[in-house]
């Protein structure tokens, strides 16, 4: 059974994730609208990657015999000045969720709640990697010089990556 703290603090999780996933698509129509069709597909897929991050805290508050209470979702912006600003603004994004992250292990570990600690753990993991891709695309783009035929071979880049749904949220 899950604590009434851990279950309220899982539950505003949902909401954060579910936030990212909404400002990602935002990201993503920001760069439809600039016609870097690449950088929108890339947005496109850590929107899914989010909503898979959000599933994984509802399916694991259901399983704990807690209940999922949804509340509502805040706007994202909508425009960015640039590329690299946008990609910027998801990377110091992504160093909040892990703070966001950490506070939850910090929430468990206190309660002696090792199942959530353990579940917090793939999410730590997670983080690293959440950072790095966007601090990644940053780089690259301060390589391409924000213009011309090096944001052009970017796009087609970002355009080339996959989503892959993990199996245990593949069929929801
Ligand atoms: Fe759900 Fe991008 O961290």
């Amino acid at each position: 059974m899950i604590s009434d703290k851990i279950q309220e603090a899982f539950n505003n999780q949902i909401v954060a994730e579910l936030y990212s996933s909404y400002l990602y698509l935002s990201m993503s129509a920001y760069f439809e609208s600039i016609n870097l069709k690449g950088f929108a597909h890339w947005m496109r897929c850590q929107v899914q990657e989010e909503l898979v991050h959000a599933m994984k805290f509802y399916m694991f508050v259901n399983e704990r015999g807690g209940t999922v209470k949804l509340s509502a979702i805040d706007g994202p912006s909508t425009s960015w000045a640039s590329p690299l600003a946008a990609f910027q603004d998801a990377y110091a994004h992504e160093r909040k969720v892990t703070g966001l992250i950490n506070s939850l292990v910090d929430l468990a570990i206190p309660e002696k709640d090792h199942a959530s600690n353990a579940f917090l753990q793939w999410f730590v993991t997670e983080q690293v990697e959440e950072e790095s891709s966007a601090d990644e695309v940053i780089k690259k783009i301060q390589l391409a010089g924000e213009q011309g035929g090096g944001m052009f071979m970017l796009d087609r880049e970002l355009a080339a990556r996959v989503f892959t749904p993990p199996p245990e949220t593949a069929t929801l």
